[in-house]
């Protein structure tokens, strides 16, 4: 089949390269010429492991192209993928321009009957809003398919789907599910707007688990009880399930975050207030400075204090910091004086254009190290959790405070090496051995 796909971000870029890898004839079209251009030259403007190589693969077979908006002589394919961004404005409502603009550029170059596939995530309600106000005169069908996908795992996530949610005619589900063949998952046939609620209400459950996790995290730390046994054991109850439960310093990202704050607003447009969601956002808050509050409560004040951070991707396995808890983070330091070492295997160039002033972003993780006083984990890189940690105490200040804020280490091993260690919701881990003895006695 002919598929456009209007947007190269990261649903985008991935979307038109799995469709194209599954044999359909793919543009990926972007209002950047720059985007596009990195596109054509293999220098992709995001790192997202394994896409370049399917990308590469799909334009040698030429199967995929890519093409400046404007640009775009030829009538487009019988489906138009919308994957335009929807960021969220400063009082929770979703910006739905760039999603307009590209539903009424499709429009124009698309055949009768097209299909409009909405992959982007938008509010419960914008499709609907979308075929009266926009295609409403025309003969285009539109679908709601949104999109599941993890960055870091995208390539993934994209070919071993848990489930595919298609929302709309049953004609136009039809057509869109053969665009799936070859993909083993479960469908979910719906109406539209039942489809798009499904995605930000899967969105709002993760950011609840995290923050239910953290919040048990916190009471564990005040009574010395360890989050990872009790996690586990929460975890092994299959109403429950294992994943999402890591406490730590908080979600970010360019989805949980942002969809959240959407959401709620949305509820509040229909006349119900989202507490559960506002409580989540609460704790994820506070979460994020928890390293700033230690370090304040062991040093009274932090000004001229040495600090390394590492890690400051939102996760690990992406160079997106959008919404990352280590900006916050490091905000908070530098607004009290403190001294900042900063690292990250991929995300220093994005780090770098936010915040441009203050911060000594090192090139290596090997040269964060001499002589401070705390080192703060905001990412557990691999590269930073299987480092020589006993190098780095040897190289830090003695007695330096170890903040785990995503529970990486091992406790005993950093204690050893003779770190102040703290976890999260680690209590009884964080404490030397009399000190344990004590609670375990
Ligand atoms: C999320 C959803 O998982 C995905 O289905 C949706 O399509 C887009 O939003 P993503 O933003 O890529 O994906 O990140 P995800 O892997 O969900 O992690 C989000 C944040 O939560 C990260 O900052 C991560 O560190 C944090 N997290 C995750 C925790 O703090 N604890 C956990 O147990 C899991």
């Amino acid at each position: 089949m002919r598929i456009t796909v209007v947007g190269l971000g990261y649903v985008g870029s991935v979307a038109s390269a799995a469709f194209s890898s599954l044999g359909h004839d793919v543009v990926g079209v972007d209002i950047s010429y720059a985007t596009v251009e990195a596109f054509r030259d293999g220098v992709l403007p995001i790192y997202e492991p394994g896409l370049n190589e399917v990308i590469t693969e799909s334009m040698q077979n030429g199967n995929l192209r890519f093409s400046q908006i404007e640009n775009m002589d030829d009538s487009l394919g019988e489906i138009v993928v919308i994957a335009t961004g929807t960021p969220t404005l400063s009082n929770g409502v979703s910006d739905l321009s760039q999603i307009k603009q590209s539903v009424a550029w499709s429009m124009e170059l698309m055949p009768d009957e097209g299909i409009v596939l909405m992959k982007s995530t938008v509010p419960p309600g914008t499709g609907r809003m979308i075929k009266k106000e926009l295609l409403q005169d025309t003969t285009l069908r539109y679908v709601a398919n949104p999109e599941f996908l993890r960055e870091g795992k995208a390539v993934h996530d994209w070919f071993h789907p848990e489930r595919i949610v298609i929302g709309g005619q049953s004609d136009a589900i039809s057509l869109v599910k053969s665009l799936y063949r070859g993909i083993d998952a479960p469908f979910v046939e719906t109406d539209i707007t039942s489809a798009e609620m499904i995605k930000y209400a899967s969105n709002a459950f993760l950011a609840t688990k995290i923050s239910y996790i953290n919040e048990i995290a916190s009471l564990c730390d005040k009574i010395a009880a360890d989050i990872d046994d009790v996690a586990a054991g929460i975890g092994l109850d299959s109403r429950i399930g294992s994943s999402f439960l890591n406490a730590g310093v908080g979600f970010g990202g360019s989805c949980l975050p942002k969809d959240l704050k959407a959401f709620r607003r949305f509820a509040e447009d229909n006349d119900q207030a989202a507490e559960i969601m506002s409580a989540v956002t609460l704790v994820n808050d506070r979460q994020r400075l928890l390293p700033y509050k230690f370090l304040v409560s062991t040093f009274g004040s932090i000004s001229g204090l040495r600090v390394a951070v590492l890690g400051l991707a939102f996760k690990p396995d992406t160079d997106d910091i959008r919404d990352a808890p280590s900006i916050d983070l490091i905000r908070a330091l530098l607004g009290d004086g403190a001294l900042v070492n900063a690292y990250d295997p991929r995300a220093l160039k994005n780090s770098r254009d936010i915040l441009r002033e203050g911060v000594r972003f090192q090139e290596s993780l090997s040269d964060c190290f001499h002589d401070v006083q705390a080192i703060l984990i905001m990412t557990e890189w691999p590269e930073i959790v299987d480092y020589d940690w006993k190098w780095i105490a040897d190289q830090a200040s003695s007695g330096c405070v170890l903040f785990d804020g995503r529970n990486a280490l091992n406790p005993d091993d950093m204690i050893s090496y003779g770190f102040k260690y703290k976890g999260v919701g680690r209590g009884v881990l964080s404490m030397d051995d009399s000190e344990r003895n004590n609670y375990l006695t």
